[in-house]
């Protein structure tokens, strides 16, 4: 199997968890992490526990720039600590490495193609439950690991596959970033906007949560995704009742949230195309002033 050089930018929850599997794996990888975050991940490693993969220690190298060539970059910081950890990857160093950016949210591709233009940056989405309860150390739960890429992340495809995650490389750009929010974008307003799980949603504002999905998807299409609101709105009904979104989990616990990558995004991209979203812009509004 071919060996790849590996930087991490953000190794938590997501990050560390594709880190860890890919070191186990052989591949050499650096996490590119704030000082204290690279200390403990250059002397200890990553300690992951997961329902799926069982526990596992890998060895990686922390550093807190990147300062040699990779064959990958994985940016897996949330968006609102892009900017900032952007500042990690000189753009002479990265040259022409492929960057594939697993962060929620559509509008990161633009900024990542700017900074980069050299690099191959190449969408991507991943679908699981992961946290960081501590520097280096992540917790994975449930069976899900599911990445997505689009074309020209191929060698990155195959180590993940390899790895043990669940791989799709599909063409359509925008059909592979919107799927994710068309149901993300619903379950993190309403949960956030309600202070509650997914089933109290379900149960007090299924009219709100339906009217927010076929919204979206109306969006989804204009940008060019076959969105199909019905079929998510009987996945949003299959879920559990206690399943919370992580912008809800943010918003409870007084830290910065990703309702501009997420909720704004939605706005903007209605606007470019004149698609009327009333039942999402009035909840946007509403927590933006919420959370400031
Ligand atoms: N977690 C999930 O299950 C999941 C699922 C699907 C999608 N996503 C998306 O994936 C993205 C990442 O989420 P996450 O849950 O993995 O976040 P997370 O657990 O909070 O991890 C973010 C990582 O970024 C690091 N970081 C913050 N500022 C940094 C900086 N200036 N320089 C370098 N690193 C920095 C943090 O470092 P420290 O460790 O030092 O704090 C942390 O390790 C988000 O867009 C999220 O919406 C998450």
């Amino acid at each position: 199997m071919e060996t790849l050089r590996v930087a991490v930018l953000g190794p938590g929850g997501v990050g560390g968890l594709l880190a860890a599997l890919l070191a186990r794996d052989g591949h050499a990888v650096s996490c590119l992490a704030r000082p204290g975050t690279a200390q403990h991940l250059d002397r200890a490693g990553l300690a992951v526990r997961s329902d799926r993969y069982g526990e596992l220690t890998a060895t990686v190298r922390g550093v807190e720039r990147l300062d040699g060539p990779v064959d990958v970059l994985l940016v897996t910081t949330k968006a609102t600590a892009l900017d900032a950890a952007l500042d990690r990857v000189p753009a002479d160093v990265l040259g022409n490495a492929v960057v594939v950016p697993l962060l929620n949210g559509v509008e990161h591709l633009a900024l990542l193609r700017e900074r980069y233009p050299a690099a191959s940056v190449v969408a991507g989405t991943i679908r699981v439950f992961a946290s960081r309860p501590g520097p280096g150390v992540i917790r994975h739960e449930g069976q899900l690991a599911a990445v997505q890429l689009a074309p020209g992340a191929e060698r990155l495809a195959a180590a993940l596959d390899a790895a043990g995650v669940d791989v799709t490389v599909r063409p359509d750009e925008a059909g592979l970033l919107w799927d994710k929010l068309c149901f993300l974008a619903p379950m993190a307003l309403l949960t956030t906007r309600t202070r509650q799980p997914l089933g109290a949603v379900r149960e007090g504002h299924g009219e709100e949560l339906t009217a927010v999905i076929t919204e979206v998807a109306a969006v989804a299409r204009a940008e060019g995704a076959a969105s199909d609101p019905a079929a998510t709105r009987d996945f949003a009904w299959s879920l559990p009742d206690g399943m919370r979104s992580s912008m809800e989990r943010d918003a409870a616990e007084g830290n910065p949230t990703e309702l501009e990558p997420i909720g704004g995004a939605v706005l903007r991209a209605a606007d470019r195309h004149g698609v009327d979203v009333p039942v999402t812009r009035s909840i946007v509004e509403e927590l933006r002033k919420r959370l400031g």
